[in-house]
C-alpha cells in the first residue's frame, strides 16, 4: 500500500506492524553462569558464541528476518533449472520494477557483488571514495588494488551530532580527490544507504543529486551499496522537505535513479535469508559481470542462488517497499533508542534505520582504545543480559594494508542490529534492562587483549582474554 507513514505516527504512539505471527521459535534465557562460561570458551568474540545459548540475538539484522507466509509460498513454486529459470525472470521484473536498474546479476549475497563489481572496475593504483566503510565492500576494494577514501561528512564520525543526514558526502572533500589524483584514477564513486559503520544514518536527496551532477561532470559512475535503501529511503520521507507526501516506493527509485548502478545484499532489506545481486544500466558493465560471475558464483541466471531463493527475494523486494513495513520497522528501533536515551546510556544520535549504536568510548571510559572498549562492552552485554550485539570499533577497522598499523576509527560502538519482523517491543524492553543494568556497573568491566588476529576482517574471528582475571570484577 502506498501511502504516508507520518499520518500514523499521529494516530498512534508506537507504529504497529502491518502483520500477525503465524509461526513462532523457541528461545531460552540461560544463567549467568553459563553465559559467563560461554563468552570465555568463546574468546570474548560474540561471533564465536553458539547462537542457541544467546536469548535475544542482535548480532545482526542480515539474513535474520522472518519471512512473510507470501515469501515462504513463493519458495515452492522455486524453478531449480540451471538455465533459463522462470524464478530469475520474476527476481530480474521485481529488481528493474523497484529500483528501476536495467540489467541484473543475482549472487548468494552482497559481499560476492562487491567482489565482481571491484574486480571489474578497479586498476591497482586507482582510488575509491565511500561515504565511511563497510568492511567487506573495503576489503574487496583494496583486496583489487585500491586505496579506499573517505569522503563523508565530518559529522558522521561524532556520535553526539545530531545531523540528520549523516551518510551525506563532503563534497569539497570529493573535490580534493579528483584534483589531486585526477579523474581517470576514480573507477567509481562508492555511496552506502543508510551507512552501517555510522550507526544506520541516511544520505539526503539534495546532497545525492549534487554528487551525481559532479561525478558526470567528471565521468565517474556513481555504485550504490543499497542494502539499506529502504531505510535511507525512509528517512528522507520523514525529514527531506518535500518528501512526505512521497511513496517509499517512488523514493527508492528516485535514488536510484541518481546512480549508475547497486550492490546489493538482500539478507537486510529486501526480507531474505540469503541472496544478492548487482544491477546496472551500462551494458558493457553488464556483459563483464555475467562473464565473471560464471567464475565463482554460477551461471548468470542463479549466482550461486537455488531457484526457491530467486523467488524469495524477488517477493521480499515487493514487501520491503510497504510504507507500513518500513515505518514500523525503523519505529521499533526508535522505541529501543528512546528507552537508552531517556536513562542516560550513550548511543549514537540520531537513533539509526537497523539498530542502536552504544557509544564504548563514553560508556567506558576507562578503557584505552588500544584494549578494545567495545569489544569488552559485547561481551559484557551478553553476560550480563544474554543479548549479542557486535563491536563496530577498532576490531572491526583492522589495519592499514600499507602500514600495517591499526586504524583508529573515531566511532569505537557496539551495534544491536534488530531483526526484521522478528522480535516484540516486549524484547526491546528486556534489551533495554539488560544495557541499562551494565551501564550501572560500567566501572567494573576491564579492557581486552587480542590473543589471535585472522589476516582478513579480523573481527569475525579475532580471539581476546581480559586484561584483569575477570571481564567484569565481582
Ligand atoms: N554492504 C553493507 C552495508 C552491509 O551491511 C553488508 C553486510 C554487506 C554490504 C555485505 O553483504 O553480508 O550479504 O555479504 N552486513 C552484515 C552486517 C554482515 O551484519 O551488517 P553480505
Amino acid at each position: 500500500m502506498e501511502n504516508d507513514g507520518n499520518q500514523k505516527k499521529k494516530k498512534f504512539k508506537v507504529i504497529p506492524p502491518p502483520y500477525r505471527i503465524k509461526m513462532v521459535e523457541r528461545i531460552e534465557m540461560t544463567t549467568k553462569e553459563i553465559r559467563e562460561k560461554a563468552m570465555e570458551k568463546a574468546s570474548y568474540n560474540t561471533f564465536l558464541l553458539p547462537a542457541d545459548l544467546v536469548y535475544i540475538d542482535l548480532l545482526t539484522d542480515s539474513g535474520t528476518t522472518a519471512m512473510s507466509s507470501n515469501q515462504w509460498s513463493r519458495m515452492m513454486l522455486g524453478d531449480e533449472a540451471y538455465a533459463g529459470s522462470k524464478s530469475f525472470d520474476r527476481l530480474d521484473g521485481a529488481v528493474k520494477e523497484i529500483y528501476g536498474y536495467k540489467y541484473v546479476v543475482p549472487t548468494h549475497q552482497g559481499r560476492a557483488a562487491e567482489h565482481l563489481m571491484s574486480r571489474i572496475l578497479i586498476k591497482p593504483g586507482d582510488y575509491v571514495p565511500n561515504n565511511m566503510y563497510f568492511t567487506t565492500r573495503r576489503a574487496h576494494q583494496e583486496m583489487a588494488g585500491a586505496t579506499w577514501i573517505d569522503v563523508s561528512i565530518d559529522q558522521a564520525h561524532e556520535p553526539t551530532s545530531n545531523h540528520q543526514f549523516k551518510g551525506d558526502i563532503d563534497l569539497k572533500k570529493l573535490k580534493t580527490l579528483i584534483d589531486e589524483v585526477g579523474a581517470e584514477k576514480i573507477p567509481y564513486m562508492s555511496i552506502e544507504a543508510n551507512i552501517n559503520m555510522g550507526g544506520g544514518q541516511p544520505f539526503s536527496m539534495r546532497n545525492l543529486k549534487a554528487l551525481k551532477i559532479l561525478c558526470d561532470k567528471h565521468q565517474i559512475p556513481v555504485m550504490l551499496d543499497g542494502t539499506r535503501l529502504v531505510e535511507n529511503a525512509y528517512f528522507i520521507q520523514q525529514r527531506e522537505m518535500g518528501y512526505k507526501v512521497k511513496s517509499i516506493k517512488k523514493i527508492v527509485k528516485e535514488i536510484c535513479s541518481y546512480t549508475n548502478g547497486a550492490t546489493v545484499s538482500g539478507k537486510k532489506d529486501a526480507l531474505v535469508n540469503i541472496g544478492g545481486f548487482l544491477a546496472c544500466n551500462d551494458e558493457d558493465l553488464f556483459t563483464e559481470v555475467k562473464s565473471l560471475v560464471v567464475v565463482f558464483e554460477g551461471l548468470h541466471t542463479y549466482g550461486g542462488l537455488a531457484g526457491r531463493d530467486l523467488e524469495a527475494m524477488a517477493c521480499g523486494i515487493h514487501e520491503m517497499v510497504d510504507d507500513n513495513h518500513i515505518a514500523a520497522r525503523v519505529n521499533q528501533i526508535e522505541y529501543l533508542g528512546n528507552k537508552l536515551l531517556e536513562a542516560n546510556v550513550p548511543i549514537v544520535k540520531p537513533i539509526g534505520g537497523h539498530g542502536i549504536f552504544l557509544d564504548a568510548k563514553r560508556f567506558l571510559p576507562h578503557i584505552p582504545q588500544k584494549y578494545y572498549p567495545a569489544q569488552a562492552l559485547t561481551a559484557a552485554l551478553y553476560i550480563v543480559s544474554g543479548v549479542r550485539g557486535m563491536e563496530r570499533g577498532i576490531v572491526s577497522a583492522g589495519r592499514d594494508p600499507e602500514t600495517r598499523e591499526e586504524r583508529k576509527p573515531k566511532l569505537e560502538l557496539v551495534r544491536l542490529a534488530v531483526p526484521r519482523r522478528a522480535y516484540t517491543n516486549t524484547h526491546m524492553d528486556v534489551v533495554a534492562e539488560g544495557i541499562i543494568e551494565l551501564h550501572n556497573i560500567r566501572k567494573k568491566i576491564s579492557g581486552l587483549k587480542m590473543t589471535f588476529e585472522p589476516k582478513q576482517l579480523r573481527f569475525f574471528q579475532a580471539q581476546f582474554k581480559p586484561l584483569k582475571n575477570e571481564l567484569i570484577q565481582k
